[in-house]
């Protein structure tokens, strides 16, 4: 069980190497999300639970992880906002957005 677990995540990490090794994306590293939580971190864990759960049940796990992966690569970190901005121009409406766009 434990050899088909780590060659699981030796594929997971062939499908999302080339985002990993992104310039921008290693940027998420210094971009709080959630309290400590880096983008970073928060997109991995992410992408790693999609990619799980849709190899467990036969759905498109490429698409999974890298969805993941990416699904908060946006702009800015949102912490750093400081100019006021409408309510549906606030980070929770338009980060999906940016995300989709960046990616
Ligand atoms: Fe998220």
């Amino acid at each position: 069980m434990v050899d088909k677990n780590k060659k699981d995540f030796n594929e997971y990490y062939e499908i999302v190497k080339p985002i990993l090794n992104n310039k921008e994306f290693k940027k998420r590293k210094k971009f709080l999300h959630h309290g400590k939580v880096t983008v970073y971190d928060h997109s991995l864990a992410v992408s790693k639970l999609s990619y799980c759960l849709a190899k467990k049940l036969k759905l498109d796990y490429k698409s999974a992880a890298i969805g993941g992966l990416l699904h908060d690569f946006y702009n800015n970190p949102w912490q750093n906002k400081t100019k006021k901005t409408k309510f549906f121009q606030k980070h929770g409406f338009i980060h999906a957005n940016q995300a989709f766009k960046n990616s």
